[in-house]
């Protein structure tokens, strides 16, 4: 997948916005030690990692937001990487992910590359998607497509707490802690955010939709959900969020 790093920024900020009180709250970084931020995107909480004075590595699969994030923040080290099949010389003090786990479909393979890049104690802290995540998008686009002959194949990996909790206990972890809560989500723009959204991070599923009928399925997307999703002239997505803090044990 080819990734649009300049409509990640200026659309979809909230992405990285909402992870702040995922470092302050739950991963509590520590001046000098080192962690891996793993699916970085273009890289600002990268560089809030390491303004905190820790060893900071930013990894991502997508070549583009790698290079974004190298150009906004030169003085952060930035690699590219997949969730599944990474390594890295060093083993880090603590790992943080930020809605990028449900991306991996190979879910067994990215914890255990997790787990060996871990130091023994050391922390894991995710926040992903989690089951029923943006339902009420995907439920409408299913309708949608089918209505015009198109058949919808389901994508992210949205886990539920005991699942995902039972994959790193199986992997040699151990949780400590686990939140699973609705977070309503303001897209950014409120007359095509729900077609922004999509087209930002949903091109697969219009592998094979030629582009017409692609445009003609997002704006009956947009259309439909739009009345449901909408509060004080604001549309919200409706994210389903799972955190997870486990340590290697
Ligand atoms: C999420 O953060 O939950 C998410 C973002 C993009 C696509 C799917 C889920």
């Amino acid at each position: 997948m080819i990734w649009d790093a300049d409509l990640y920024k200026t659309k979809h900020a909230f992405v990285f916005e909402y992870g702040n009180s995922l470092i302050g709250d739950w991963l509590q970084p520590q001046t000098g030690e080192t962690i891996l931020d793993l699916g970085c995107g273009t890289g600002e909480l990268t560089a809030q990692l390491a303004a905190t004075g820790a060893h900071v590595t930013g990894l991502d699969a997508s070549p583009e937001m790698i290079a974004t994030a190298r150009r906004s923040f030169p003085e952060v080290t930035f690699e590219v990487g997949d969730a599944t099949s990474f390594t890295l010389p060093q083993q880090f003090d603590a790992i943080f992910s930020n809605a990028t786990l449900h991306w991996v479909r190979e879910k067994e393979k990215a914890i255990s590359r997790m787990h060996a890049q871990l130091k023994k104690g050391g922390r894991l802290i995710i926040e992903m998607g989690g089951k029923g995540n943006v339902d009420s998008i995907l439920r409408t686009l299913d309708r949608v497509m089918q209505a015009k002959g198109y058949h919808y194949v389901p994508f992210w990996y949205f886990p539920s707490p005991g699942e995902y909790a039972t994959l790193l206990e199986n992997a040699g972890f151990r949780v400590e802690r686990v939140h699973f809560f609705d977070r309503p989500t303001q897209l950014a723009d409120a007359a095509n955010g729900i077609i922004d959204w999509l087209e930002m991070f949903g091109s697969h599923f219009f592998a094979n939709v030629p582009e017409n009928d692609k445009q003609a399925i997002l704006q009956q997307v947009q259309q439909e959900l739009a009345p449901q999703v909408t509060r004080d002239g604001q549309l919200y997505a409706d994210y389903v969020r799972l955190r997870v803090a486990a340590i290697k044990i």
